[in-house]
């Protein structure tokens, strides 16, 4: 009920962009949900009219002094209890019907549907979209922002790597556990373009509360030519002696004789060799304006960069990406060393990181403030 109520009273705020919007109408499931709800309410109100009615007219009419005599004693009367039994029945059928409706009109996926896979990991979101696979092999996926089209049907795939994370980006539809072993689709929808704010709900490790993602929701025409940009996307090769050459270099090499892993052991760049899985495909790195699933965005994502590489599970507990400040830290319990980069070699690699942009028009956070 104060659930429901919370939804009624911040419907009416403006839909800034990156706000939670509790409820918002612009989402086909919301408003489903919306309806139901009312009917549910317009019940319990009715009920509690009836009831609280009952109740003062019982009460006014037998007061004592109104009747000296105690009121007529009876056991048994069926009329009565056959409406006190019918009714709630009745009621019961009626919001069972409209479950079933509301259930039948979200869950179905379309033929028309677009489809993203949406992967849980400790702490972070995959999405990839899986109607397009890139002219370099593989298929397009991105880190932490999921890119939808407006005022179409989106089903996402949902499932976990490890533990139960929740889905929750309330602008686009409600709250789903993403579940190892299992994988449960169901429809998103939104009719206006615009960025939302998404979070993990289960409490799921040391960086539940880093486990963020952002969804972007673009004209359907726009999202279409991102799906056809980014399908023949490559990464451009860094000119000779630049400091995103070296980067490359360190990138898909890492550097054994101080122990730093390639990056391209956990990393995928479309079009190079780089095609590790274990972590966020960095394809569109240059493009994505977040750092960390979310932790930091635009400016300060950008000066986060250089200590996120530097010592990502300092700077985000429970991370599974090496150290590379020589520095220990845990994975999975156990104590591992990490390996070593300077500082100049680090700022290579974000040179190189930021050099791996979308082109202009297919930029997905292009007008967004
Ligand atoms: Cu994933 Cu909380």
């Amino acid at each position: 009920g104060a659930v429901v109520l919370g939804a009624l009273l911040l419907t009416g705020c403006s839909p800034s962009q990156q706000a939670i919007t509790f409820g918002d109408m612009a989402s086909g499931y919301n408003r489903e949900i919306f309806w139901m709800s009312l009917w549910a309410i317009a019940l319990s109100i009715l009920i509690f009219v009836g009831v609280s009615w009952a109740l003062f007219h019982t009460v006014n009419r037998f007061r004592e002094d109104k009747h000296s005599a105690p009121p007529a004693q009876f056991h048994g009367n069926n009329r009565l209890e056959n409406i006190l039994i019918g009714v709630p029945v009745l009621i019961v059928i009626l919001l069972s019907v409209l479950t079933v409706r509301s259930m039948a009109r979200l869950n179905p996926v379309p033929q028309t549907a677009y489809k993203v896979d949406v992967l849980s990991k400790q702490y972070w979101w995959n999405f990839s979209y899986p109607t397009e696979t890139s002219e370099a092999g593989g298929v397009i996926a991105n880190g932490n922002e999921l890119i939808m089209p407006t005022k179409k049907l989106v089903a996402l795939s949902m499932t976990s790597q490890d533990v139960i994370h929740g889905f929750w980006a309330p602008n686009i539809g409600g709250q789903r556990h993403s579940v190892p072993n299992a994988v449960r689709t169901w429809n998103v929808q939104t009719d206006r373009a615009g960025v939302y704010q998404g979070n993990c709900t289960q409490l799921c490790g040391a960086s539940h509360a880093n486990m963020r993602f952002k969804v972007i929701a673009l004209d359907e025409a726009r999202y279409n030519s991102f799906l056809a940009t980014a399908r023949a996307y490559r990464a451009p090769t860094p000119a000779p002696g630049s400091a995103e050459e070296r980067g490359y270099t360190l990138f898909n090499q890492g550097k054994p004789e101080t122990g730093a892993l390639s990056c391209a052991a956990c990393h995928r760049v479309q079009g190079t060799p780089a095609a590790g899985q274990a972590g966020p495909d960095l394809s569109f790195f240059g493009t994505r304006r977040t750092l960390g699933a979310g932790m930091w965005e635009g400016q300060r994502a950008q000066e986060m960069l250089h200590d996120w590489i530097k010592q990502s599970p300092v700077v985000k507990p429970g991370s599974l990406m090496p150290r590379y400040d020589g520095g220990e830290y845990l994975v999975n319990g156990k104590t591992v060393k990490g390996g070593t980069l300077t500082d100049a070699e680090i700022d290579d690699i974000s040179a190189y990181l930021r050099s791996l942009k979308l082109p202009e028009e297919a930029d997905y956070w292009r007008d967004t403030p």
